[in-house]
């Protein structure tokens, strides 16, 4: 186990490999195996950030495959606390186009078959999760994007399905008349297993595409997701930077309270 420490993960998605110039990295292994890439730790603002490439920085991993429990578990042990988790999500919205960032308030798990608790032997453990996603790291994020110039969605249901292939037109019409907002495929189990872990996690979905059921041609391609979020690559690392610098560094939310009152047959890290 490692010395070196953070309080702040960052966990990128498709094509977003790496974030911090000046970083020691660190392999670590977990009972969970190890996460999908060493962790490259750094400093911003004199905050300490830990980043880890969701796809690995080779994009080994489909959605259905990352070690979503290593990866919370191996940034909980470095003592990180707070999750960026950005992602690349198709919209779900007509008015909402590649490009746009927004930062939902609520999932919809549509995945089948991944791991999603550490508690599954001992006592049971049920974690509260009606509300997903760190309500400070959410207005934090809204707020610094806000001033960096987007127009960000404030709320909104992601949808997570199972994938790695998109959606059909109908499977896609059908979210869209639920009322959901966008769909992606690695927001759960990340965001239940930060709950699991007591960690506040954000959302900073970057749109790349309509999905099939919005748009008029083909339906959507991984070329396609990849082009988007590439193009916008530099404009969303500059966010995460900015999110960083204006996260309270006390955690005034309910998150660390996750597992209050909660009998855990394990230690956590
Ligand atoms: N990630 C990016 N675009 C997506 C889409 N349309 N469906 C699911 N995941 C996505």
């Amino acid at each position: 186990m490692t010395t070196t420490n953070a309080e702040i993960g960052v966990i990128g998605g498709s094509g977003f490999y790496s974030f911090l110039d000046d970083v020691e990295e660190v392999r670590i292994d977990t009972p969970y195996g190890p996460p999908s890439d060493p962790v490259a730790i750094g400093e911003l603002a004199g905050r300490r950030v830990a980043f880890l490439p969701r796809h690995g920085r080779d994009h080994r991993f489909p959605p259905h495959k990352i070690p979503y429990r290593a990866n919370l578990w191996a940034l909980r042990s470095l003592g990180v606390r707070t999750v960026l988790a950005p992602s690349a999500v198709g919209s779900l919205t007509p008015g909402l186009g590649p490009g746009a960032l927004a930062v939902p308030d609520q999932l919809i798990d549509r995945t089948s078959g991944r791991a999603q608790t550490y508690y599954d032997e001992g006592a049971a453990v049920h974690v509260s999760f009606a509300d997903p996603y760190c309500p400070a790291g959410r207005r934090t994020a809204v707020a610094a994007a806000r001033t960096a110039g987007w127009e960000p969605v404030d709320g909104g249901t992601l949808v997570v399905i199972e994938g790695p292939r998109f959606s059909t037109r109908a499977e896609s019409r059908w979210f869209a008349a639920q009322g959901w907002t966008l769909v992606g495929m690695t927001g759960h189990p990340e965001a239940v297993l930060a709950r699991e872990l007591a960690l506040c996690y954000t959302p900073l979905c970057l749109v790349t595409d309509l999905d099939a059921g919005i748009e008029e041609g083909e339906g959507v391609t991984h070329q396609e997701v990849l082009r988007v979020f590439g193009a916008n690559m530099t404009r969303l690392r500059d966010l995460v930077a900015d999110v960083i610098k204006a996260l309270p560094a006390d955690r005034a939310c309910p998150c660390p309270h996750a597992l209050d009152d909660l009998e855990l047959p394990l230690e956590l890290p």
